[in-house]
This record gives C-alpha cells, sequence and structure tokens, in this order.
C-alpha cells in the first residue's frame, strides 16, 4: 500500500509530481526492508531515495527563491537536516548494525517526517507561490517549469 494520497497535493504541479514519485520511491524502500531481502539491497534502495530527495530539495529551493518565500532560508535548513538523517541512516545499514529496525526508523525519521513536512511547511509555500503567481508577481525569464508547460496551448498546425 502506497503512503501516497491527495490530501499531500500543494498546489505547484511540478512540485507534487515530485513529491508523489519521492513517496512511490519511500514506498518501494519500506516493501524492500518488509521483504527482508538483506542490506545490499535495502542499501541501493536507500541511495536511490537520498539521490532523488536533493534533486527534488534543490527544485523545491529554487522555486521558492524564484517566487521570493519569506521563510526559504528556514526551509533549507529542514531540507539539509532531512537529507543528513537519511545519510545517517545509510551509513548505520553499512556498518550492519543488526539491532536496528530499519523499517520501523524509515517509517518514522523519513517516511513520517516527509508527510508531515509536505502538509505543513510544503503547502505554505504552495500558498505563497500561487499566490504570487495570481498576483503576478514572479522574478527571473527564461525558467520554464513543468507548470508552464502543461498550461502552454497546443498549437494545431493545419
Ligand atoms: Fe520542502
Amino acid at each position: 500500500m502506497s503512503c501516497w494520497n491527495d490530501s499531500l497535493l500543494i498546489g505547484v504541479t511540478v512540485i507534487d509530481d515530485q513529491h508523489r514519485e519521492l513517496v512511490g520511491r519511500l514506498d518501494q524502500l519500506l516493501d524492500a526492508c518488509n521483504r527482508g531481502v538483506g542490506e545490499q539491497e535495502v542499501g541501493e534502495t536507500l541511495k536511490f531515495v537520498v539521490v532523488y530527495i536533493k534533486e527534488h530539495f534543490k527544485d523545491e529551493e529554487e522555486l521558492q527563491a524564484l517566487h521570493k518565500y519569506p521563510r526559504i532560508n528556514e526551509h533549507k535548513k529542514l531540507h539539509a537536516k532531512f537529507v543528513q538523517t537519511a545519510i545517517n541512516l545509510l551509513q548505520e545499514l553499512k556498518k550492519k548494525n543488526q539491532n536496528m529496525d530499519l523499517a520501523d526508523k524509515v517509517r518514522k525519521m523519513l517516511v513520517g517526517w516527509l508527510l508531515t513536512h509536505i502538509r505543513t511547511e510544503d503547502a505554505k509555500v504552495g500558498k505563497h507561490i500561487n499566490n504570487a503567481k495570481a498576483n503576478g508577481n514572479v522574478t527571473g525569464i527564461n525558467v520554464v517549469t513543468q507548470e508552464d508547460i502543461d498550461e502552454t496551448p497546443v498549437v494545431v498546425l493545419r
């Protein structure tokens, strides 16, 4: 069962799509933990999650900067802390700490944190971006988001 549900949508398509992808990867990680596939495969899946988290946070922070989100610095700190948590977990796994219940840690420290972060902090970002857009307050030219692409009318050539 996926941890995703549409109450996690923040109203910014490019971010919502990435959140859905990220939650999907965390689902895969939990699944790997629960199937007892061994440290190697769990480690690979966790690495895959960490790489995606970094890319996603970078995109999200760029979008915040573009829309002059006032709490960007605090938000960046939250992201950095979370990346560190995921890396620590990966290191713990490498040390083959037999006593650790990885599935439990992933559920609480990664999935739990992320879902709360999306519902609280990212939801504020979504509101800010949508307000800024409604007021025409977007700086920067030549920055094309997935949402811009989605909204571009299709020109039919005859
Ligand atoms: Fe965020």
